[in-house]
């Protein structure tokens, strides 16, 4: 009897570790989610505790370079957290666009509007849901994702949204998520052989994938024109 309830204890834990540690409520809808970063916003710097450096060369840098060719570009950010990505933009000297930063989580929102209060007329941020983006068809020179697709409800349907959003020849940069965790993430990530056909029906073109951190790839792709 002490070995069964042993057994449904274990089993219990990890079902509990799965659900909320390691997909991070996404099994549980976008409130969980929301929830769930809600209450680490205000650790989450200091745990991700980001290289300044490295940032810049696979972020700001890069991304400031593909737009250069427009004068003033609009950036969206999705699920921006609180603002790594608009953080290292502005840090590039080269970019003199404005970056839209949108988020599910109250917390993380307060956090990068403190993160980016220097930037405050070139940096606007708004609650939202990935799922139904707020803004008109083809409105962003660029549209990023960090670390945060594989904590939507579809993430096919939030490219396709992403998408939409983007200019023709505009470029999308998102991260999909690798490593022995995205196993118990299933249809929430993309096994590398299929990523460039999901992006080519969006419609998608000039490919990029690349590792990038332990647990992510990051995929670049620009809008057919
Ligand atoms: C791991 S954090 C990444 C934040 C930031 N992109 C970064 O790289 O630091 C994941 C973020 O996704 C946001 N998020 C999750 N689901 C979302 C959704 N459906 N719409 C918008 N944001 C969402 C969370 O609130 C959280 O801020």
């Amino acid at each position: 009897m002490a070995g069964i309830l042993l057994a449904v204890l274990l089993v219990l834990i990890l079902l509990v570790y799965w659900q909320f540690i390691l997909a991070e409520g996404t099994y549980l809808g976008r409130s969980i989610v929301a929830k769930l970063y809600d209450w680490t916003a205000g650790r989450y710097d200091r745990i991700k505790a980001y290289d300044v450096e490295l940032e810049d060369a696979t972020l700001g840098r890069p991304l400031a370079a593909a737009l250069a060719h427009v004068p003033h570009p609009l950036v969206l950010d999705v699920a921006t957290g609180t603002g790594r990505l608009p953080m290292s933009l502005f840090r590039q000297p080269d970019f003199q666009g404005t970056v839209v930063g949108l988020d599910l989580s109250t917390g993380m929102l307060a956090q990068a509007r403190r993160n980016l209060a220097e930037h405050a007329g070139r940096a606007y941020l708004i609650q939202g849901d990935a799922s139904r983006l707020p803004f008109p068809d083809a409105a962003f020179h660029a549209v990023t994702c960090l670390e945060a697709l594989e904590f939507m409800p579809h993430p096919r349907a939030a490219l396709g949204e992403m998408t939409r959003v983007l200019k023709p020849g505009g470029w999308l940069l998102f991260t999909n998520r690798i490593g022995w965790e995205a196993r118990f993430l299933p249809g929430k990530v993309f096994p590398r052989r299929r990523v460039a056909s999901v992006l080519q029906d969006l419609p998608l073109e000039d490919i990029r994938e690349m590792v990038w951190e332990v647990n992510y790839d990051q995929v670049w792709a620009r809008r057919r024109v």
